[in-house]
């Protein structure tokens, strides 16, 4: 199967980096295609825990060439601290790991532009304070400073800079990203920009398109990694309560120039609970004990920010609406294992609104459905091993699509194969 895709097909967390990491073992590329430095994958290798943000969680496997594509936003940075952690221990990015020339950056003001809002804001999104969306407006707004602008002259990429921010920056803001201290940051960074050039320019790929298509004509395996969720896509996710990007398969289309036709397999990662990090609609959310249990159990604690994640029970329909906009052929449950404690487990498969019954997630009506979370497993605890595989069954014939594996832990052996 030469294009395959993963697809988180909740609110993000659900275990993909994991997975990317144990398919990569048979992949000859694997690609990021979207979002930035808000993911943050945690991989547990031989005991140790790795987390990448910006780094494709194929890097661990010696012969996997690792993309960064045009459409993810790019802070240099974080990618290059990320590179010289992996290097110190020992694994190797030269020659494998490549970003596209056609990345934007994220830089220093959208961070700030990105934190500033959210402190404003009287409605508040819960952003990992990133810059993710500031700098996927200046890149809609032509505006981004491209990966390619990093090496043009430095004149010439000051004004390019200068002109970017005055655009991000509305007339009331221009005091903050302009004012007299910030000079002095804006000229650092400025000064510091030929330097992070010269780090990032033997990772830099120029036509990954074609790269891409060449190797899919080749059949070689691509795997397609992506970051957060189905239900965050900005479109078609919980809006406003979303992340900047496309999350869903067709991104992989439009950030690497890859035909919707040659994408063969889409793998959906879902939790065998809910987890969300931020605001939003949450029909299934949990409260006190049992939330606070499957916290803990989970280790559900933001891998970038490290907000504590709400928690809830497995929402049927909402999952249903996720693999149904990314067409999801099959999925992999994850983090089974955690349920392990509770002394019994539930399932949403509709939602209740007044006297109403809804069997379908519906993004406009979502904040006013109340969960009915019907289906009960109860003593789970006695006899969790049985209950799991009853618990598989019974999502996979709620779902109607087959669930090939179930991950039971964050080691890379703590796989159930099923199909
Ligand atoms: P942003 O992507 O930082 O702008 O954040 C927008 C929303 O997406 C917030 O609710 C974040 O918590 C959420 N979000 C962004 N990235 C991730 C992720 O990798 N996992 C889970 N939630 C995320
Ligand atoms: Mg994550």
């Amino acid at each position: 199967m030469p294009a395959t895709a993963i697809i988180g097909v909740q609110w993000g967390d659900e275990g993909k980096g994991k997975i990317v990491d144990l398919l990569a073992q048979k992949a000859d590329i694997v690609a990021r295609f979207q979002g930035g430095a808000n993911a943050g994958h945690t991989l547990v290798v031989d005991g140790k825990k790795i987390v990448l943000h910006l780094v494709p969680s194929g890097i661990l496997h010696p012969q996997t060439i690792c993309l960064i594509g045009p459409e993810v936003v790019v802070d240099p940075e974080i990618l290059l601290a990320e590179i010289a952690e992996l290097e110190a221990n020992g694994i190797k990015c030269k020659d494998r790991l490549f970003v596209s020339n056609r990345t934007s950056l994220v830089l220093p003001y959208h961070k700030e532009l990105d934190q500033r809002r959210e402190n404003r804001a009287s409605k508040k999104i819960g952003t990992t304070g990133r810059g993710i969306g500031p700098a996927y407006e200046d890149l809609v707004g032509r505006r981004a400073i491209r990966v390619a602008s990093l090496f043009s002259p430095l004149t010439s990429l000051r004004d390019q800079i200068d002109t970017a921010m005055r655009q991000a920056d509305p007339a009331p803001f221009q005091s903050v990203l302009f004012a007299p201290s910030k000079i002095r940051e804006l000229n650092e960074l400025q000064n510091s920009l030929p330097l992070i050039a010269d780090q990032l320019q033997p990772f830099v790929m120029r036509d990954m398109t074609s790269f891409v298509n060449e190797a899919l004509d080749a059949d070689k395996h691509v795997l397609f990694e992506g970051a957060q969720g189905a239900l965050l896509d900005y479109v078609n996710g919980t809006y406003p309560y979303v992340t900047s990007s496309h999350t869903h398969p067709a991104a992989i289309c439009t950030s690497f120039g890859v035909a919707p036709q040659r994408l063969t397999k889409i793998i959906g990662i879902a939790k065998a609970y809910t987890t969300r990090v931020g605001e939003g609609p949450f029909p299934t959310e949990l409260h006190g004990k049992k939330a606070e249990q499957l916290r803990a159990d989970g280790a559900e604690f933001g891998a970038t920010t490290g907000r504590p994640r709400r928690c809830g029970w497995f929402d049927r329909p909402a999952v249903e609406y996720a693999c149904k906009i990314s067409g999801v052929t099959e999925i992999i449950l994850t983090k089974l294992d955690v349920l392990a404690r509770q002394p019994n487990v539930r399932v949403n498969s509709s939602y209740q609104l007044r006297d109403k019954r809804i069997g379908r997630f519906n993004i406009e009506d979502i904040s006013e459905y109340f969960a009915n979370n019907e289906i009960n497993f109860p003593d789970w605890e006695t006899n969790s091993s049985v209950n799991a595989r009853y618990y598989i069954q019974t999502i996979e014939g709620l779902l109607d699509i087959p669930i090939i594996a179930a991950s039971m832990g964050a080691e890379r052996e703590a796989m159930m194969w099923l199909k």
